[in-house]
């Protein structure tokens, strides 16, 4: 570890596996239920058991991205983090919306619309807590003495995965038109931003423990990019298709989604 600041990353860490243990706890509470074992079913139903299973999903995966930043992002730019201070804080929110949901969830307060059952106030609070986060990795890049493209893909695809979660927030009465918006954030998700992230976190890797000329693996990242977008932005179209749009978003999406391991 170069910078001290970096050491933020740890507790992210350490969140993101608690998460994913809680995870797994209702995975098996779920296990259980549907062989007919479900004693807890009046203190933790089997809805509030999936939303909770999903949403954590969701949160450790945030968490586990937010955590690689604050130590990749540092390393890169050669600089201490903007602010370790508003860094915990940011942490200390995110872990307080996550519990409030996941309590809220077992008193039927849900959206019950799948990965987006976060009820609507507390997704005002995500969005804070995640613009909070970009700003400090982009406040860190933005006064850094240096940018590495490693870095600004991945500062990239944060600010896509914090401004890709608002379609979810459009209200509308229409079935269809509520599930367009949120098959844009969980697949722009995905197969569009995830990969920058991924393809981020990777690179830096391989430049740590191989040794491999940065040019070279900076070269394969901006293909990654490419592929990506390529494959991703139209590959969602299979969604379209079972959503009621025409039927050539079928092949349009079939074709592109089959395209999608490329960037893989
Ligand atoms: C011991 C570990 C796990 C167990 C026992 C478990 C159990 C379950 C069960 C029983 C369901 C079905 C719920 C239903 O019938 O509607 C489910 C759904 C799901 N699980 Fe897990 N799970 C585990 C780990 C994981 C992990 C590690 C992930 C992801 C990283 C995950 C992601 C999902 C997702 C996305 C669904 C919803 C699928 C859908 O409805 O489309 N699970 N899990």
């Amino acid at each position: 570890m170069k910078y001290q600041s970096q050491r933020v990353a740890y507790w992210f860490f350490a969140v993101c596996m608690l998460l994913l243990s809680l995870q797994l706890v209702f995975g098996f509470i779920m296990g259980f239920a549907h062989m007919g074992y479900d004693g807890l079913h009046s203190v933790i139903p089997f809805n509030a058991a999936r939303a909770s299973h999903n949403n954590l999903l969701v949160m450790w995966l945030l968490a586990g991205f937010m955590g690689a930043a604050y130590y990749i992002i540092p390393e890169e730019v050669d600089r201490e983090i903007l602010s370790v201070k508003w860094a915990y804080i940011q942490l200390v929110a995110l872990v307080v919306v996550g519990v409030t949901a996941i309590i809220g969830f077992h008193f039927n307060w849900w959206e019950g619309r799948k990965f987006l059952e976060i009820p609507r106030p507390l997704d005002y609070l995500v969005v804070v807590d995640v613009l909070l986060f970009i700003g400090i990795i982009g406040g860190t890049i933005l006064k850094a003495p240096k940018k590495t493209t490693t870095s600004l893909v991945l500062f990239f695809g944060l600010l896509m995965m914090a401004l890709l979660y608002l379609p979810g927030m459009i209200n509308t009465d229409s079935q269809t038109h509520d599930s367009y918006w949120r098959w844009w954030v969980v697949h722009m998700w995905v197969e569009g931003v995830w990969e920058l992230i991924m393809g981020a976190i990777l690179s830096f890797l391989l430049i740590k423990l191989t040794g491999v000329d940065r040019e070279i693996i900076e070269k394969w990242l901006y293909i990654i990019v490419g592929f990506t977008f390529l494959s991703g932005i139209l590959g969602i179209g299979h969604h379209y298709y079972y959503i009621g749009t025409p039927k050539y978003w079928l092949i349009v999406g079939g074709v592109f989604s089959a395209l999608e391991p490329i960037a893989f």
